[in-house]
This record gives C-alpha cells, sequence and structure tokens, in this order.
C-alpha cells in the first residue's frame, strides 16, 4: 500500500465496502476507564473515530462536550446514526460530527482518545501527528489512548510501532505520564496494545 493512497477515497470504500476489520463489538475498556473520574463538560475530541463506540460510551456515561471527526463521510454518517439510536434523550448541543482531515481541524480540547488513528496515518506523518495533537489541546490537556506494540507482517495501515519509538516522539511535545502494557485490552488485541497519557508541556 503506498502511503500517498491513504486518503478519503481509500478510507470510505472501506466503509462502503464493510472492509473495517479494526471496527470491535465494544467499546476498549482502557479509554472509558481512563474517563470514568473525569469532569463530565470536558471537552473530548475523537480524532479518526470512524463509527466510534467509544464516543456512544462516553455519552452514555455522561459527557457532554465530545468532538467526533473522521475524514470518511460513510463513517461519520453511520456514526451520527449509531449515536442518535443508542443516546436518545442525550442533549446533543455540544455533540458535534465533523466530516474532514484531522490535520486541518482548529480548536481546542482538554482530553484527545487516541484509538487506531496513529496506526493508520503514513508512517512519515507521525510527527505531524504528535505537533497537531498538540496545537488542539488546550494549556493542561491530554492525549490518551492505545498504541500497538507491535510491527505487522502485512504492509499496513495498520502500521505497528515499539515503545521507544513512541517515548522518543511523543516527548518531543509531551510529558508522557504513563506508558505501559494495556492490562485491560479486548482478546483479540491482548498482549498487543499499550496504554498511554501525554500531558501537553506548554512551552512559555
Ligand atoms: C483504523 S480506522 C479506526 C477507526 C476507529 N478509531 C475505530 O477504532 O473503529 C482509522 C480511521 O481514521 C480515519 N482517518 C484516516 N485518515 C484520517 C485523517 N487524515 N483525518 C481524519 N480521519 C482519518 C479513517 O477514515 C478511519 O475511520
Amino acid at each position: 500500500m503506498a502511503e500517498k493512497e491513504l486518503d478519503q477515497s481509500f478510507w470510505d470504500n472501506r466503509y462502503i465496502g464493510r472492509d473495517t476489520p479494526w471496527a470491535l463489538n465494544c467499546a476498549t475498556p482502557a479509554l472509558t476507564e481512563y474517563m470514568e473520574d473525569k469532569k463530565r463538560d470536558s471537552s473530548i475530541l475523537i480524532p479518526g473515530a470512524g463509527t466510534s463506540l467509544e464516543g456512544i460510551e462516553l455519552l452514555r456515561m455522561g459527557f457532554t462536550n465530545i468532538t467526533f471527526c473522521d475524514i470518511s463521510p460513510s463513517a461519520i454518517a453511520e456514526a451520527k446514526t449509531k449515536v442518535t439510536e443508542a443516546c436518545s434523550g442525550v442533549d446533543f448541543g455540544n455533540i458535534k460530527f465533523i466530516e474532514g482531515d484531522f490535520f486541518a481541524l482548529e480548536g481546542s480540547y482538554d482530553y484527545i482518545m487516541e484509538q487506531t488513528f496513529f496506526c493508520a496515518l503514513p508512517i512519515k506523518m507521525r510527527n505531524d501527528y504528535v505537533e497537531k495533537m498538540y496545537r488542539l489541546l488546550k494549556k493542561n490537556g491530554t492525549l490518551f489512548g492505545v498504541l500497538f506494540r507491535t510491527e505487522f507482517e502485512r504492509e499496513g495501515p495498520p502500521f505497528g510501532g515499539h515503545i521507544d519509538e513512541y517515548k522518543s516522539l511523543f516527548s518531543n511535545f509531551f510529558y508522557i505520564k504513563e506508558i505501559s502494557i494495556c492490562t485491560n485490552s479486548v482478546p483479540p488485541r491482548a498482549g498487543n496494545e499499550l496504554f498511554f497519557i501525554c500531558k501537553k508541556i506548554v512551552k512559555e
């Protein structure tokens, strides 16, 4: 897979063709458990959200300010339908669905949740990803989520990686509060994921 082909039509066709092996049938526990004690009006961005079961679970938990972003129009349309079906009665005032490129996003968030978005991007964009995350977070904002701790035999996406590489990449912009083997992965990913929490370092 040539990296330049990972564009909107590539991703949209995956959803249209129902070729979405990354889609789980439950929200990733590490992500929703991390948010359990957070303020319910925190602003949360889910980039590369797909049809985001995590977003739906956060709404069920009472979070009121969530932005779903995905470059695939089909994914965003499906996310909207699923959220509306699953969360009737929820106040959608601060729930946003952005169909577009993460790298063109503007805004500032308390939390950004990483879930199989980093691994979907061409490897050459990893520095840009980290810098963009930094720019999209509020002063005391947090980037957290799960990353693969394995290389894949087939050419990606997903593109894998290793803890040392992630530490060196993220520490350019963030204080890495935690990066360790995820202890509550869903069974198919058990042992192959790292859970991480990165705090924004504000450069005065
Ligand atoms: C592997 S999928 C993961 C989807 C979702 N996070 C999940 O776990 O089900 C990667 C997602 O990133 C989206 N994506 C890829 N490049 C993007 C970009 N530049 N901006 C926003 N979304 C993008 C794709 O459309 C796709 O939905």
